[in-house]
């Protein structure tokens, strides 16, 4: 035993298991309570995958895309699910609550753990800004349907409403007229005009039904797991009965002539959706952080995640063909489309009804969410990351008490003022970025497959495979991508480059040699892994898991990287000012 400075040191797979002890006493010594089963977990999974993602931004990615969208959902979904093997074989041989944190911890080391933990906040507490946000539109529309009418200052979000202002100001002072604002602009002149101002110049316009929901949902993962689960499964029943009705009567209204163009906008534009469809199915990965949870992880971890993923994706792409059969995709660009279709086919009824669950189905994801955030924290304190009171259990409840109120605030305070737009982005960018090095681990650890662990990603040798798949997908990118993403432009200066659009639906289109940076890092990748895997005989599956997440990250727009890295350098600060002295590798205790 001895310790280490290095920035790569890691944690032994046996250390990690020795390192909860209060869990391995139980609740009655100050552990985390186990009362999770496979259907539990297979219920908090789709808690926490159907949400904003299906009841809100598949309008806009399906505006962008038409039908093929549905394609889209498949290609993610195979995404997803190479990642979800991999979070199951480490499920199963890391049974922790850090969940990808831990998993890096012992694969790349503690510097990667660290920068893993610190994206995963983009995946849990910035994705759930957007879901408190998508929650409060739906919910302040079914209010205004029943005739109670919320001031629309304490409806939106401060930055929404500034820019509303800031927009029809600017029309004004150019002597334009109000119609050329979008209706989304003139709530926000209103809102900001109407809002009461304080400290002089600030206007009072917030989110309060965001920072409500969130704060009633921290309170109920506050009180304990049980409460949580119960809560969960009874909201998911509540959800997929909704799914299942909205596929069931919407089938009768398809009209098949809808499908037709497919793909109006090409390959570009149903890529236009990547991020708006993959945080539809951001979430299967939430179940691992209640590892210390669950009655038998081993065992339940890896069936519940493909469970959840196989019953999303199914719903998904059904959902997206009945949507977009049942109207024309060029009318589905709302933030309401799965209530919105029913309005118009003349089922105003149950087009209530489905608003009435989208609220519902939101407030489960924000449930699962804030209830993986702490755990990862106190993962992450329990190895001297972060300050020991992260760590803290409540003696009654036994959930981590300080974690969970951090992860309410830190989640209902922006909600109050944010914009949900970019926040889309950043967390799919985040979550990833979570995905590939998860992916990357498993090449680490059991490039071949011979893990001892009792769920393993099933070795398919890539030797051959892996160039093979690179070159026919290469092709298929070159091919399609002239009427893709990315389109050549050329200035009157005769200054050259790519335009690409910036995924998640904010329509920001910018150009330059900087937005080719994430596709030549990724084609060096990619250069890099087949030759690795010719020569290593990498698994195959681990391999495209990789790939895929990183393929994807790289049609976000530069503005996201550009964040994501901030992001990155803000974590790496707080790393080298607190965890790296801190951590308990440092104080000797592991073989390094
Ligand atoms: N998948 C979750 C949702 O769509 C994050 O809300």
């Amino acid at each position: 035993m001895r310790s280490s400075t290095s920035l790569f040191r890691r944690k032994t797979i046996a250390a990690i298991l020795q390192n909860p002890p209060a869990d391995h006493e139980g609740p009655a010594a100050g552990g985390l309570a186990r009362h999770l089963t496979v259907r539990d977990l297979t219920g908090l999974g789709i808690a926490a995958i159907i949400g904003a993602g299906i009841f809100s931004t598949i309008g806009k990615a399906s505006l962008d895309g038409g039908p093929a969208v549905s394609l889209l959902f498949v290609f993610t979904a195979i995404a997803c699910a190479f990642s979800a093997l991999c979070y199951a074989q480490f499920a199963a041989t890391i049974p922790v609550s850090g969940s990808a944190y831990t998993y890096a911890y012992a694969s790349f080391g503690e510097l990667a753990a660290w920068i893993i933990g610190w994206a995963l906040i983009m995946e849990y507490a910035v994705g759930n800004i957007v879901v408190a946000i998508s929650w409060s539109d739906y919910f302040t529309g079914l209010l205004d349907g029943v005739g109670i009418h919320l001031p629309l200052w304490l409806t939106m979000g401060t930055q929404t409403g500034h820019a509303g202002y800031q927009a029809v100001m600017n029309l004004m002072q150019a002597g334009r007229p109000l119609a050329e604002a979008t209706p989304a602009q003139l709530d926000g002149y209103k809102a900001w005009t109407q809002a009461p101002e304080l400290f002089g110049d600030w206007h009072m316009v917030m989110d309060l039904p965001a920072f409500v929901i969130t704060v009633l949902i921290t309170a109920l993962v506050y009180v304990g797991i049980k409460e949580s689960k119960n809560a969960s499964n009874l909201l998911v029943l509540l959800k997929l009965i909704i799914v299942f009705i909205v596929i069931a009567v919407g089938a009768f209204y398809v009209q098949p002539a809808n499908w037709t163009p497919f793909a109006p906008n090409g390959v570009g534009g149903v890529l236009k959706g990547v991020s708006a469809v993959f945080f539809a199915y951001i979430g299967f990965d939430a179940i691992s952080t209640t590892a210390e949870e669950c009655k038998n992880p081993q065992r339940d971890l890896p069936k519940a995640m493909m469970y959840a993923l196989i019953i999303c994706t199914v719903l998904y792409v059904i959902i997206t063909l009945v949507l977009t059969g049942m109207v024309s995709y060029k009318e589905l660009g709302v933030g309401d489309p799965l209530s919105f279709v029913f309005a118009k086919v003349g089922l105003p009824r149950l087009s209530g009804l489905v608003a009435v669950s989208a609220v519902f189905a939101m407030a489960s994801v924000l449930l699962v969410f804030q209830l993986g955030q702490p755990r990862i924290w106190l993962t992450m304190a329990r190895d001297g990351l972060l300050p020991p009171v992260f760590a803290k259990i409540h003696p009654r409840f036994h959930t981590p008490s300080f974690a969970t109120i951090v992860t309410g605030l830190f989640v209902a305070v922006p909600a109050l003022v944010l914009n949900m737009d970019l926040v889309v982005d950043l967390t799919s960018i985040g979550t990833l970025f979570a995905f590939a090095l998860v992916c990357g681990g498993i090449l680490i650890i059991d490039p071949y497959g011979r893990s001892e662990a009792r769920f393993k990603v099933p070795y398919i040798n890539g030797q051959w495979l892996v160039p093979l798949i690179l070159a026919v997908g290469a092709f298929l990118i070159y091919h399609y991508n002239a009427t893709g993403n990315h389109e050549f432009w050329q200035d009157v200066s005769g200054q050259r480059g790519w335009l690409q659009h910036d995924a998640g639906g904010s329509g920001k289109v910018s150009g330059g040699f900087a937005h080719q940076i994430p596709t030549l890092v990724f084609l060096l990748f990619c250069v890099a892994l087949c030759v690795l895997s010719f020569r290593q005989k990498l698994s195959l599956l681990p391999t495209l898991g990789l790939l895929i997440n990183l393929y994807l990250m790289t049609e976000l727009g530069i503005s996201n990287w550009t964040l994501f890295f901030v992001w990155l350098l803000i974590g790496l600060a707080v790393y080298f000012g607190y965890g790296y002295k801190n951590s308990k590798l440092n104080h000797s205790l592991q073989p390094v």
